[in-house]
């Protein structure tokens, strides 16, 4: 998520802009920087890295002006550079636009404006908003905006500045969140909050599809038509801690609650419900294998290897292919039977593990073609492999990654339809069947998070025991042992995920009332199955905590509680049965006094073998 901060007002405006920057540090970022008025001169400095060396990068330089924007920006278009750094400019370089958010239809529009002769020089989608402006710009900026905006599909929040309008900012939004900040004679735009709370306390939310001007006079909002909006503002009373966090108060639980934008995010751009397409960008080494390809080796650590064995389910369903799982650590010390036939994914949400980077050089040294999936783009697993399909989660603070995962099984679902498609096994009107439940996928996910307190409640109750055991079947078996993962990693308590069906062949001898049992019980073909299962615990004293689907009498009847998601394809279940599980990890690791966020022996990301 990148960070977006505009000012006009008495102060000198690049300390307010690099104060308002590092506010939004949180939100995770590669490169910086600014752009302000200086006597009429548009003045833009903008650096790779941190905002440490944005500030180097201006040391000594003459920074006096009164309005400006400034931008930390998290790579999702065109690798961390410094030509890919916000602010960007039109052809006469003076007008800027930093932007937060995604362009679905900026390869066209960046088509169509170079073919009328306009000059990018950076490789983003957000160049084509500078560029689309100064095609509309005849004085009115607001004007100009607006019309640009019309063409624009995706999600932004954007400020722009203009040197033939240096009193005014223009900010619009779309999906993306935009802040305004009224003060006493200054007036301020920011992606969030903590940008803010310095200079005041009084806040105005912009909501999609709205426009909105600052100036010293004040701020006018409009609707994208032009219709005035009177919205009274909001007095922010949360402490800055809290404000970072977004109102949560740990950056897991905020990413929690950000999985259905997380969800919507990675879909962006990459179908069409109209043709019964998937399009991937980045994935040519995939169309040059194809037509050998014989296997496919997924190849991932901890959750994201849970996410590799729900990927198997996905790719072996949809692309009729054999696939395999390996965790990393153990690939490279097996007697690996790869060739050129033999795709290899890597998913990483750091794209910086080790033992994933050193098992993709493998693959690579034996002549396979690797793909990966990741959340950082630049980084270094995304930078090594042949072709990369990226989250866009945005940056995941919380060491137990819970968006990132929701995130990596929508790419994956996406690049199983999309291999799919291409070996010839789906067909267009297939794809079109199965696009739709997908495209539900952020509003079921918004549902099934509602969860939220009847599963902190639940944690009252199961907070002090010390063994868990975790028990799905078939497409949902990883996620049983995602949910034990997340309770280990954050509350420090024994979790073991398994299959129900093994429950018989040992782990039964554990269950009694002290070992409570979390059953993952989707009405889907094993259902019958994992009911006897539940009996089978039920008739030896254990207790059952069930997640179902919504409707189940026959479930809620046989457990002691029972969490439901909406109903929602088997593919598609494991997304939303993580997420209850993921809620009571936190919420037990809350009571039991653990630091959630940053738990005890855990980094990251384990860039050591
Ligand atoms: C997950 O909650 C853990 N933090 C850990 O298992 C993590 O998934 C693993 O280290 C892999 O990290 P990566 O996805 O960044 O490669």
């Amino acid at each position: 998520m990148c960070g977006i901060i505009g000012y006009v007002g008495p102060k000198n405006v690049v300390p307010v802009l690099l104060d308002g920057l590092k506010r939004l540090e949180y939100r995770g970022y590669d490169s910086a920087g600014v752009a302000f008025l200086q006597q009429g001169a548009l003045q833009i400095y903008r650096s790779v890295g941190k905002i440490k060396d944005l500030e180097n990068t201006l040391w000594g330089k003459d920074l006096a002006g009164d309005i400006g924007v400034g931008h930390t920006r998290w790579a999702t278009h065109g690798r961390p550079s410094e030509a890919n750094a916000h602010p960007h400019v039109d052809c006469t370089g003076e007008l800027v636009v930093v932007h937060n958010g995604i362009i679905e239809n900026y390869v066209p529009l960046k088509e169509k404006l170079i073919a009328e002769g306009h000059r990018f020089t950076s490789e983003t989608d957000t160049e084509v908003i500078a560029h689309l402006i100064e095609q509309y710009l005849e004085g009115d900026l607001e004007a100009a905006v607006r019309r640009a905006l019309r063409e624009v599909a995706g999600a932004y929040a954007i400020a722009v500045l203009w040197r033939g309008d240096p009193d005014r900012l223009v900010g619009a939004r779309c999906s993306s969140p935009l802040v305004v900040g009224i003060g006493e004679g200054e007036f301020l735009v920011a992606s969030d909050i903590p940008a803010l709370l310095s200079h005041t306390r009084n806040v105005l939310f912009l909501e999609d599809q709205e426009i909105a001007v600052i100036s010293r006079e004040g701020v006018t909002v409009t609707t994208m038509e032009g219709d005035p909006i009177q919205r009274p503002a909001t007095q922010i009373s949360w402490s800055p801690v809290l404000v970072e966090k977004g109102g949560y108060k740990h950056f897991m639980l905020k990413e929690i609650h950000e999985q259905p934008r997380a969800i919507r995010e990675t879909l962006l751009g990459r179908y069409s419900l109209e043709a019964g397409e998937i399009y991937l960008d980045g994935m040519e080494a995939v169309a040059e294998i194809l037509p050998v390809l014989q296997r496919v080796v997924l190849v991932a650590c901890g959750t994201s290897w849970h996410a590799a064995l729900v990927g198997k389910f996905l790719l072996e369903e949809l692309c009729r292919v054999p696939v395999e799982v390996d965790y990393s650590s153990e690939f490279r010390y097996r007697e690996l039977i790869l060739g050129s036939d033999t795709l290899v994914l890597t998913i990483s949400q750091s794209g910086e593990t080790l033992d994933t980077l050193v098992a993709l050089r493998e693959a690579k040294r034996r002549g396979c073609r690797v793909v990966s999936i990741v959340n950082v783009v630049g980084s270094s697993i995304a930078r090594e492999s042949d072709g990369v399909c990226y989250t866009h989660a945005g940056p995941e603070i919380g060491v137990a990654s819970t968006k990132a995962f929701t995130a990596q099984l929508t790419a994956l679902y996406l690049l199983a339809l999309y291999l799919g498609r291409r070996r010839g096994v789906l067909d267009a009107s297939r794809v079109q069947e199965l696009l739709p439940p997908l495209l539900r996928l952020p509003q079921l996910a918004e549902e099934t998070i509602r969860c939220d307190q009847v599963v902190e409640r639940l944690s009252h109750l199961y907070s002090q025991h010390t063994d868990f055991l975790f028990l799905g079947r078939g497409i949902n078996y990883p996620v049983a042992l995602e949910g034990a993962l997340k309770l280990k990693e954050v509350s420090y308590i024994h979790a073991e995920g398994y299959p129900a069906g093994e429950m018989k062949h040992g782990p039964i001898a554990l269950i009694d009332a002290r070992m409570p049992v979390v059953i993952l019980a989707p009405q889907d073909r094993t259902h019958p199955k994992i009911l006897a299962n539940i009996q089978e615990v039920k008739a030896r004293g254990g207790v059952v905590i069930a997640v179902g689907t919504a409707g189940d009498p026959e479930l809620r009847a046989l457990v002691d509680h029972c969490i439901t998601i909406p109903a929602t394809t088997p593919h598609l279940t494991p997304i939303l049965m993580v997420m209850p599980l993921q809620l009571l990890a936190y919420h037990i690791a809350v009571r039991k006094g653990c630091d959630v966020d940053q738990p005890r022996n855990l980094a990251k990301s384990v860039t050591v073998e």
